[in-house]
């Protein structure tokens, strides 16, 4: 590596001030003043690298603040990044946020050139089950059709009958129209969902490695000393969590229930940026923050997003077959929709 490919934009000239103050204004609130110079000059470079190479940038919503109102086109949860990763306009997308979105959007834009600014950024509910689990188990349950949670590999999608989020899950489940489905990886989301339907669920032992850490005695204990919280929960939480808050949502969810219904107090039970993210656009109502990091989704920094521009990287690779296969249970699940 030369020394020109070491060095990141850093100065903070009146250029980059005037092109970036608007959108420092809409972040002031949670960036201080004194941080926003070590930004801007990469905000500023990213935004213009952007245009030339036309380039479309999807953040998920867990990404910190400056990547999420400052470099982004398209935010939202895994079921809007897929939806946006089929339709976008672009010659190439980089995706901020974890390994198997990024996926999922080379998935349904083979065709694109699709990057993840690093590579190793990965989820603990995708890491817990392989394709040849999968095949065990419908060797187990001839007949039951597998449904299986975005959070997973191209290989395990490429196994599934159809794929489903937090924001559908339900949703999903119920359109089979079957009395039993095989529901994967994840356990409590599992669990959450038995609760509001008849079908009878086959679960596996997969968790979220942030959601699982939450208690309900932690939640029990914000009740106590706030009385007008509203709790809001992802449902990657455990039922005991679940049974504790006001709503169960996908991080949208969560996101579209502060913005309409404007509550005084919130506590999003859910991973740390989101609440910086949501603050920031619901000026009027107070967050409590008992935030856990999801060290996967924290990987991705504006440095890394400017190498991945100017280095091409990382590349997303999926064999054709399994992207045909895993097509077909992701287009199924895109056309059952959002409920
Ligand atoms: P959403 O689909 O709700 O955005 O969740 C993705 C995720 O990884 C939650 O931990
Ligand atoms: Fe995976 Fe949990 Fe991180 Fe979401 S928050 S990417 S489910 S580890």
């Amino acid at each position: 590596m030369n020394i020109e490919e070491l060095t990141y934009p850093t100065e903070f000239s009146p250029e980059v001030k005037s092109a970036t103050d608007e959108l420092y204004k809409g972040i002031s609130k949670i960036i201080p003043e004194v941080e926003w110079p070590f930004h801007a000059p990469l905000v500023h470079e990213i935004n213009k690298l952007k245009k030339e190479k036309n380039i479309a940038i999807l953040t998920h919503n867990y990404q910190t603040p400056e990547i999420f109102h400052c470099v982004s086109d398209i935010v939202g949860d895994s079921l809007k990044l897929a939806y946006e990763a089929r339709d976008v306009e672009a010659d190439t997308i980089i995706v901020c946020g974890v390994h198997f979105m990024a996926e999922t959007a080379k998935i349904l834009s083979p065709e694109k050139n699709v990057l993840i600014p690093d590579n190793r950024a990965g989820c603990s509910l995708s890491e817990s089950i392989t394709a040849a689990d999968i095949r065990l188990l419908k060797q187990k349950y001839p007949g039951v059709p597998v449904v299986t949670y975005v959070n997973t590999s191209a290989e395990v999608k490429a196994e599934t009958d159809v794929c489903c989020t937090s924001g559908n899950a339900k949703h999903v489940v119920e359109s089979l129209g079957t009395d039993t489905v095989i529901f994967l990886p994840d356990e409590f989301l599992a669990q959450n969902i038995a609760a509001q339907t008849d079908v009878k669920i086959i679960s596996w032992k997969g968790r979220c490695e942030v959601h699982e850490r939450f208690t309900a005695a932690e939640i029990m204990s914000y009740k106590e000393q706030h009385k007008d919280i509203v709790v809001l929960a992802h449902p990657e939480c455990s039922p005991d969590v679940v049974a504790v808050s006001d709503y169960t949502g996908s991080t949208a969810g969560m996101s579209n229930y502060v913005k309409d219904n404007q509550p005084e107090r919130v506590i999003m039970v859910t991973e740390c940026s989101m609440s910086d993210n949501v603050a920031i656009e619901n000026p009027n109502v107070n967050f409590i923050r008992p935030c856990n990091l999801c060290a996967h989704m924290k990987r991705i920094s504006l440095k890394k997003i400017y190498d991945a521009i100017r280095f091409n990287q990382f590349q997303i690779e999926v064999e054709d077959q399994i992207i045909d296969r895993a097509r077909l249970a992701i287009d199924r699940m895109l056309e059952i929709g959002r409920k």
